[in-house]
């Protein structure tokens, strides 16, 4: 699948799809089974992957979000909460029409969720002109909190251009010589390689090549694997995750590139069932997150705790993100379940506590939070994202 802006076939499902909101007159009271400042049910629409390769993402954000409804007696600012989930699949081909039904026939109050950065994109219209809440708990499109920001979005994980950037100056310190430039064809694997080459670069860092796979459908790297070796780069910078993180880690070190050709990118390429799956071959790689089970607060401690006991596997930032997401609107739908008041309640939410350590929203809806390095290291049979410094 290639990048995928706005396009004109989603715009025209958005279209219809409005006009049967408008047509069930419904406005801004839908999914308000409750309503008012408290009390009463509300519906919510969790719309993430089940299917594709950023299905175990969905599921980790589901068990997020399931984890905080469980801690808070299943519900959020005093409303008892009914999930409505659906599958966002791969992109926005189905899950713009996934994220529709929710609001038009499923009449959630709320949408969160939202794995990749082209379905975002792709629900930026819908949900402004809709005039209804959508929280973004993963996908990282920097239009969503920059030029394409919208009152009603809303976001509680990072921007690609941040989350990327944060990596530039230590990759331009750390490697003698040129640097490759590896992701996947679509929005979130362009502005992934752009945030990070433009700290980089302005850190003094060199570029050796620069190349997209098709997303979705790359199994064998093998011949981009070959392109890199032919570059003479001295380290190689990707953005991977799910599925497609577990190939090119593992054909990494099968190539012989491991522990020769150091490996950075963004934390998602070596997160939660992700790494486990690569084991040895992800061991050494360097990453930015504002998350890894290792940070050593006492919130994080008691959230990988919970989760374990819940999931039996360890936490990951796409569950801390729908985890917060969940914190947010307990705070925010104790005033109401209206468009605007929940709007308006979100611009009020202050200080999250997450596991992540504290973070606040800032003026444009993104996440204003702290940066890791990370390594992954063996730990007694297991491998973890080890803290190794801070890139504020
Ligand atoms: C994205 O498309 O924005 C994205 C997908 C997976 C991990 C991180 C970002």
């Amino acid at each position: 699948m290639g990048a995928l802006p706005v396009f004109s076939p989603i715009r025209s499902i958005a279209g219809v799809a409005l006009c049967a909101l408008a047509l069930s007159g419904c406005g801004s009271s839908l999914g308000q089974s409750g309503g008012g400042k408290s009390g009463g049910d509300v519906k919510i629409g969790l719309l993430v992957p089940l299917s594709g390769v950023y299905a175990p993402l969905g599921q980790d954000m589901r068990n997020g979000f399931q984890l905080y409804l469980d801690q808070h007696g299943g519900k959020l600012g005093g409303r008892t909460v009914k999930v409505v989930t659906a599958d966002e699949g791969e992109g926005p081909q189905t899950g713009v029409p996934a994220a529709q039904k929710l609001v038009t026939q499923d009449q959630v109050t709320t949408v969160v969720g939202v794995v990749n950065s082209a379905t975002a994109l792709g629900l930026r219209d819908f949900f402004d002109e809709a005039k209804k809440p959508l929280i973004i708990a993963n996908a990282g499109a920097d239009a969503i909190t920059g030029a394409r920001k919208s009152r009603y979005i809303w976001r509680t994980s990072f921007s690609n251009g941040k989350v990327s950037g944060a990596l530039g100056p230590t990759v331009a310190k750390e490697v003698k010589g040129r640097v490759y430039l590896i992701a996947p064809d679509y929005a979130a694997g362009k502005e992934m390689v752009a945030g990070f080459r433009k700290t980089f670069e302005a850190a003094g860092g060199k570029v050796a090549g620069e190349k997209y796979t098709p997303f979705g459908t790359t199994q064998d790297f093998q011949p981009y694997l070959s392109a890199i070796r032919g570059s003479g780069a001295k380290a190689v910078y990707t953005f991977y995750s799910g599925a497609e993180a577990v190939n090119f880690v593992k054909q990494y070190k099968q190539f012989g590139l491991t522990g020769k050709v150091p490996l950075y990118g963004p934390g998602f390429l070596t997160e939660g069932g992700v790494l486990a799956a690569q084991g040895q071959a992800a061991v050494g790689v360097k990453t930015s997150l504002h998350y890894s089970t290792e940070l050593d607060n006492p919130r994080n401690k008691e959230f990988v705790d919970a989760y374990r006991k819940k999931t039996a596997k360890p936490p990951t930032v796409f569950a801390v993100q729908a985890y917060d997401a969940a914190a947010v609107l307990d705070k925010a739908l104790a005033s109401g379940t209206g468009g605007d008041e929940l709007v308006k309640a979100l611009g009020g939410v202050g200080t999250i506590d997450s596991p992540r350590g504290q973070w606040t929203f800032d003026g444009d809806h993104n996440v204003q939070q702290k940066y890791y390095l990370r390594e992954v290291k063996a730990n007694g049979g297991t491998y973890v994202n080890a803290i190794i410094g801070d890139l504020g």
